[in-house]
């Protein structure tokens, strides 16, 4: 078989260059190891920036997240017990859009099923060859066969575990990684969210976040040590750690009911660089990873996206390899600023075990700033709806 963009990964990245590409009238298929089921029972990511909302609008998925998704012109914070409200609308004019990453993902798959484009599930031991040269390919095996995809081509759109990075991983790929020591426990529940806006509570118990999907049904999240297993929490002691987290008027309002779904997310800060390695790119996951305080692991995935969508419209409409050669470049700028973000509201919401009185001192100084400070608001407000491409 042969195409001119081989995409390995049918997550967000993988789905949306995919829409871009198949919309723009260049060929392109999608290996993906797992099935279509498996992937839209990953709960992970809930809120878009505009910029992401605008990059499915233009790939023509973005009609159900408009009808059914939430914008939000705020967020709290919750320290003190109260909530401590930044205005995203007055501050940066933006709003972000509360719609789950699976819903995303749901409607980019049907989006390419109805315009027929290829993509091959439950795909075995993918892997890109011969990048550096013209003659570049993807192996996979399929049913017990291998297969063969010649390509211009390869975008590593395969996630943290994928096999894109593992492929460059001898060619002068650096490394930049910080790991933390909690993670987020997250349950998905069908009950009408405590708030109407999403609260990040820091505590001395540590980390809570309110989220939701819907009018109906909410996200919610605390810290938990990294050692803590799902087992270990019961329904009714994640809602009564939840509660003690929260501003006693919070917490009394907050409804329970059965989760749905709950899971232990590590938190981590990475960036590979390069990302692009002769015809290869990575893209998204498979590139870099940020602790979800921020909510930019997805809204990254989608500017970088952006970015190789251009180089690839460049090249193959415009006949310039310049939006090709500066893809990494412009994509790291963008990255860089997310994780520095990311990695401050993580360091600002959290408990961290090794802290001392020092850094607790120094912790509720910037809280405090923060809730009186417009300045401050301001550059919160202007990262959280998400950086200008
Ligand atoms: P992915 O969504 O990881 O998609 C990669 C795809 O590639 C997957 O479908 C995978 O099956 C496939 N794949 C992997 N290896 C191979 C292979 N060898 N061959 C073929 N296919 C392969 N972000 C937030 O902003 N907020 C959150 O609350 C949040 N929670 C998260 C929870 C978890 C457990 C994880 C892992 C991530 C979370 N994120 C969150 C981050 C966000 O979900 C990601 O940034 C986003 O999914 C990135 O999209 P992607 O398409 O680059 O990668
Ligand atoms: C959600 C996750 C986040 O990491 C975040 O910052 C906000 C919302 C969510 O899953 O809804």
């Amino acid at each position: 078989m042969r195409t001119q963009v081989a995409i390995i990964g049918s997550g967000p990245s993988g789905l949306l260059l995919g829409a871009l590409l198949t919309d723009a009238g260049i060929d392109n298929v999608i290996l993906e190891r797992v099935d279509r089921a498996y992937i839209l029972k990953r709960i992970r990511a809930g809120v878009l920036e505009t910029g992401t909302a605008e990059l499915l609008d233009q790939a023509g998925a973005g009609a159900r997240m408009h009808a059914e998704g939430l914008v939000h012109d705020g967020i709290s914070l919750a320290f003190d017990g109260r909530l401590h409200r930044i205005d995203l609308k007055v501050l940066s004019g933006k709003h972000v859009i509360v719609y789950g990453q699976t819903e995303l993902t749901r409607d980019l798959m049907d989006h390419r099923e109805e315009r027929g484009g290829k993509t091959i599930y439950d795909a075995q031991n993918v892997t890109p060859h011969d990048f550096g040269t013209v003659g570049a390919f993807v192996t996979y095996e399929k049913d017990g066969i291998t297969h063969r995809i010649d390509c211009d081509f390869i975008a590593g759109c395969d996630g943290f575990h994928g096999a894109s990075r593992k492929a460059v991983e001898d060619m002068g790929l650096s490394h930049f990684e910080k790991v933390y020591p909690f993670g987020w426990l997250g349950v998905l529940a069908d009950v009408a969210p405590v708030h109407h806006e999403l609260i990040y509570a820091n505590h001395a118990r540590g980390f809570a976040l309110c989220s939701q999907r819907s009018a109906t049904r909410s996200r919610y999240y605390v810290q938990v040590p990294l050692e803590d297993t799902v087992e270990q929490w019961s329904d009714d002691t994640f809602w009564d750690e939840l509660r003690r987290r929260l501003p006693r008027e919070t917490a009394e309002a907050l409804k329970t009911a059965p989760s749905i779904e709950k899971s232990i997310a590590p938190l981590r800060s990475y960036v590979a660089e390069p990302l692009r390695f002769g015809k290869l790119f990575l893209v998204g996951d498979a590139g870099h990873i940020v602790p979800p305080t921020g909510a930019k692991g997805l809204n990254l995935a989608a500017s970088d996206v952006h970015y190789l969508f251009e180089g690839l419209w460049d090249h193959y409409l415009e006949k310039s390899m310049a939006g090709i050669d500066a893809y990494s470049a412009r994509a790291l700028s963008r990255i860089w600023k997310a994780e520095r973000f990311s990695w401050s509201m993580t360091s600002l919401l959290h408990r961290f075990p090794a802290h001392g009185e020092f850094d607790r001192k120094v912790q509720e100084a910037e809280l405090d700033y923060l809730s009186h400070s417009l300045a401050a608001q301001t550059s919160v407000a202007e990262n959280y709806v998400g950086l200008a491409y």
